[in-house]
């Protein structure tokens, strides 16, 4: 196919027309033929031609009138004419209203082939060239200045006025696409704009947009008739990104000026590809900012997930933590604990009705997890309120979405969020919810798997210590009665929080040195010899050492070791005395010597409760410590021993809620 442009030729004559366009067609050029200037509008009517070959003469205009429309829709097109009538007069005029050359007849075929080749040649270096101060301009916008080190605003005002200067337009408008990329938005308006009004300005950026290019524009053409007939000029082009459009660029000259020409708008969609390119990097970069500063949003909120394992305070805070990135109007944890008793956390706005969010949330939850299982979970459901948040209308049900807590393959529940503006709501513009969601999840499962864990360790302490009570079939509860009687004396004196959890575990486990102890010593039926006596009195150190290893237990030691010391000194392993002797130990020795002389041994019956009184008495102040030991017979006098037993006793492993978590 040629490269050559395609050329019109004009005339009424049958035979100037078949020789020029023979010549043409013989050298490459395409040619079509007019014979009259309603023709010529039909042909410009679908296409555009670089070059025109015109007669002066026409049946139905003249030439300089028919070049007069040619070039009011296509201002590049280069107009050559010819006539019989040659007359310098005329050829001035010809050439001062634009036209490109003027070639008398007759005419040779060179001469015609000669003037064609020329403004062909000339076009191209018109195209070509670039003047020096549309040089400057171009680098001005390209190099000089980067949009990245400005506001976009003032970037984006800054272009608009480089390219109305270099344009010499008259106005010049920026439309960028909104958001949600459906509407074209005025960013840039520059210049006077009164030659065109608003609604021209909408079609010409609509127009320009639809067309996906570069577009050359009168206001007749976007249908505004009321300027139709003032000559205003514009060319637009979009602003491209990639094979996307940012939007459009604008630029308009009124009628006391030249038409912008098609080099014109080659060099506008230049500036608008670098303006696309600036755009695209500027975004880039504030997404880079954004996504940072979120990131840090997340890491921060995520790093306090971690700061607790006490459950409560973990969904507490996890729930503070989503409620800065994910506006739901309701969340709820709802969680299978290990013995089957659902633990459920929901968090409400104070003013959304209970009613109405069980219903719904149980109807998507069974959905979701099933009847069965949902309504296990849904049963008895703590709340706890959240205060502040405006919620308008609850007229409809809220909308649901689920979070799977598992860990290592285990589910262990449900984050539920509910929000009554639906599901796409609840996840807006944050890249991060997935990680944030994913912390979540992981934080609770953490303490859960915590409390499971020391669950565990508790369970096995607890099986060893009823070891240890079992290999005395005469005092299988000893373990469970010690920590009843210290549990008591921890009240009486006021002993509360982490401190009691871990003197209860101390008296559950005083004796857990036992297992070392052989069997036959300890259900011997008559005295000890010396060398028993010996082993009897490692068990509080054996105990240690059973301990431990368990980080769990470190307060313990101390009163484990030391609960058989006495006050006097006088007692084992260490021989401390006194205030020496730890708290937790002193206030065992007086709830072990109590139960021990209250329940019969192998060797003897129990001397009863009055003599264990009488003794604690007595030895108070030398054996045990003066103030714990009449603090414990006050509470044994005013409410029997059985009963002390009954009340700590049933608490002490099956409810959860005194167990040291
Ligand atoms: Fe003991």
């Amino acid at each position: 196919m040629s490269d050559l442009p395609r050329i019109l030729v004009v005339d009424d004559d049958p035979v100037v027309c078949s020789v020029v366009t023979e010549t043409l067609r013989h050298t490459g050029y395409s040619v079509d033929v007019a014979h009259s200037g309603k023709e010529v509008s039909q042909f410009l009517s679908s296409k555009t031609y670089p070059i025109v070959l015109c007669d002066i003469l026409l049946p139905d205009t003249n030439g300089l009138e028919l070049m007069s429309e040619i070039r009011e829709l296509n201002p590049d097109t280069f107009v050559i004419l010819f006539t019989g009538h040659a007359s310098v007069d005329l050829a001035k005029e010809a050439i001062r209203q634009g036209a490109y050359d003027f070639i008398t007849k007759p005419f040779t075929n060179d001469e015609i082939l000669e003037a064609v080749q020329k403004a062909e040649r000339e076009q191209r270096v018109h195209f070509s060239t670039i003047t020096s101060s549309e040089l400057r301009i171009l680098h001005e916008l390209t190099v000089s200045r980067k949009m990245t080190k400005f506001s976009k605003k003032a970037s984006l005002s800054y272009f608009g006025k480089k390219t109305a200067e270099s344009f010499s337009a008259d106005s010049l408008r920026i439309y960028l696409l909104n958001k949600t990329e459906t509407m074209l938005e005025k960013t840039v308006d520059i210049g006077h704009g009164s030659f065109a009004d608003e609604v021209t300005w909408y079609f010409l950026s609509s127009r320009t947009m639809q067309s996906g290019g570069e577009i050359l524009l009168d206001p007749s053409s976007v249908g505004n008739t009321d300027m139709a007939g003032t000559r205003a000029s514009f060319m637009g082009t979009i602003i491209p990104a990639g094979e996307k459009s940012l939007g459009v660029i604008l630029a308009g000259r009124s009628q006391r000026r030249d038409r912008f020409k098609t080099r014109d708008l080659k060099l506008l969609a230049l500036y608008a590809a670098e303006l696309g390119n600036q755009l695209q990097n500027l975004k880039m970069t504030n997404d880079l900012l954004v996504n940072n500063k979120e990131l840090e949003k997340v890491n921060l909120v995520t790093s306090r997930f971690s700061l607790s394992l006490d459950i409560p305070t973990v969904i507490s805070t996890v729930a503070d933590g989503l409620r800065t990135f994910i506006p739901f109007d309701v969340a709820g944890f709802f969680v299978s604990l290990e013995n089957g008793t659902p633990y459920n956390f929901v968090l409400m706005n104070e003013a959304i009705t209970r009613e109405k969010v069980f219903a719904s949330l149980k109807k998507q939850m069974s959905r979701k997890i099933g009847k069965a299982l949902a309504s296990q979970l849904l049963a008895d459901v703590h709340s706890e309120v959240f205060i502040g948040k405006d919620i308008r209308s609850f007229e409809n049900s809220p909308e649901f979405t689920f979070t799977e807590l598992s860990d290592f393959g285990k589910i262990h529940g449900w984050l539920v969020m509910g929000s009554w503006a639906g599901r796409s709501r609840l996840f807006p513009s944050s890249k991060f919810i997935p990680l944030l969601l994913r912390h979540a999840a992981s934080a609770i499962c953490n303490s859960l798997q915590y409390r499971e864990n020391h669950r565990n360790y508790l369970e096995t302490i607890t099986a060893m210590a009823q070891a240890v009570d079992a290999k005395d079939k005469y005092t299988s509860d000893h373990s469970r009665n010690v920590t009843a009687y210290t549990l008591a004396l921890a009240d009486k004196i006021g002993i509360t929080n982490q401190a009691r959890k871990d003197l209860w575990n101390a008296a559950l486990l005083h004796d857990i040195g036992k297992i070392g102890v052989p069997e036959v010593i300890l259900n011997k039926p008559g005295m000890l010899t010396e060398e028993e006596y010996v082993i009897i009195k490692t068990h509080p150190a054996k105990g240690c050492s059973i301990l431990k290893p368990i980080k769990a237990f470190k307060n313990l030691l101390p009163a484990i070791r030391s609960h058989h010391e006495r006050y006097d000194g006088n007692g084992y392993p260490d021989k401390l005395s006194g205030t020496d002797i730890p708290l937790f130990a002193r206030i065992l020795t007086v709830a072990d010597s109590f139960d021990a002389m209250t329940s019969n041994r192998v060797y003897r019956k129990s001397p009863g409760v009055e003599f264990a009184l009488k003794q604690l008495k007595e030895n108070s102040g030398t054996q045990f410590d003066r103030e714990l030991a009449l603090a414990f017979i006050e509470i044994i006098k005013a409410r029997s021993y059985k009963e002390i037993l009954l009340t700590y006793g049933s608490v002490l492993f099956e409810n959860q809620q005194g167990l040291p978590y």
